[in-house]
């Protein structure tokens, strides 16, 4: 057994969650949800920062989006999802609703950069963001979420090691590129207190300050 498998075996079974990450497999949907210990992290930190408003980019089958949305208050919290496919967003929806949490929750089918500028124009703010889609627009997602970020919000970021190939100086795609750039925005933003941790593939964490 290796550390990870230990440590996410301490945690009750999870069901609900399980049964997400079944049906993901049985779609023939890519098995790239968040880890258990990982979703339990995203639930800690929304609730640790009373998070009222979050947002997530790149829902899949919506394993994160539940761990996200039971981080919020029963009243007065609201999950917004950005889902670039229709029937991945509507799938994510079924689950989050079969999980008891289908008022807390609002997806949007489409290009999350158009969905973060209509979310911008009708004036919504957020305090915690979960950045979890095509790497290549990874640096434009962090700028959106700084304008879209309350005074103190938090930014979770997954991939930020893109298996290890930001390491490989001969990797030179688009999105060993971008992420790069995002790495390094992350971590040296005048707006942002930030640390990338070498857990999973690479974790993100920022508090936006002022
Ligand atoms: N956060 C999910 C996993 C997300 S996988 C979880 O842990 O449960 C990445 C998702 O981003 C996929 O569902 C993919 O369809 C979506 N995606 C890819 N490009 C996108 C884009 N331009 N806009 C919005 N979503 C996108
Ligand atoms: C991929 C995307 C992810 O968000 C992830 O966590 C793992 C893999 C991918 O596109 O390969
Ligand atoms: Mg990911």
């Amino acid at each position: 057994m290796d550390r990870e498998a230990y440590l996410d075996g301490l945690l009750a079974e999870d069901e609900v969650l399980r049964g997400v990450r079944e049906r993901i497999e049985a779609r023939g949907m890519r098995p790239i949800s968040v880890a258990p210990g990982y979703g339990r992290l995203l639930t800690v930190l929304v609730r640790g920062c009373r998070a009222r408003e979050v947002l997530e980019i790149g829902a899949l089958g919506g394993y994160s989006g539940i761990c996200l949305a039971r981080g919020l208050p029963e009243q007065g919290g609201r999950l917004t999802s950005l889902e670039l496919e229709a029937d991945y967003a509507r799938f994510a929806e079924e689950n989050l609703r079969a999980a008891g949490l289908g008022d807390r929750v609002e997806y949007r089918v489409g290009p999350a950069l158009d969905g973060m500028e209509a979310l911008e124009r009708e004036g919504r703010r957020f305090d915690f963001f979960f950045v979890d889609a095509d790497k290549e627009n990874y640096p434009a997602y962090l700028d959106l979420a700084l304008r879209l970020a309350r005074p103190g919000a938090l930014i979770a970021a997954d991939n930020a090691l893109l298996q290890d190939r930001v390491l490989d100086p001969d990797d030179t795609s688009d999105a060993a590129g971008a992420m790069r750039r995002f790495d390094l925005a992350f971590s040296r933003h005048p707006r942002l207190t930030s640390v990338i941790l070498p857990a999973y593939d690479g974790l993100g964490l920022a508090v936006v300050d002022g």
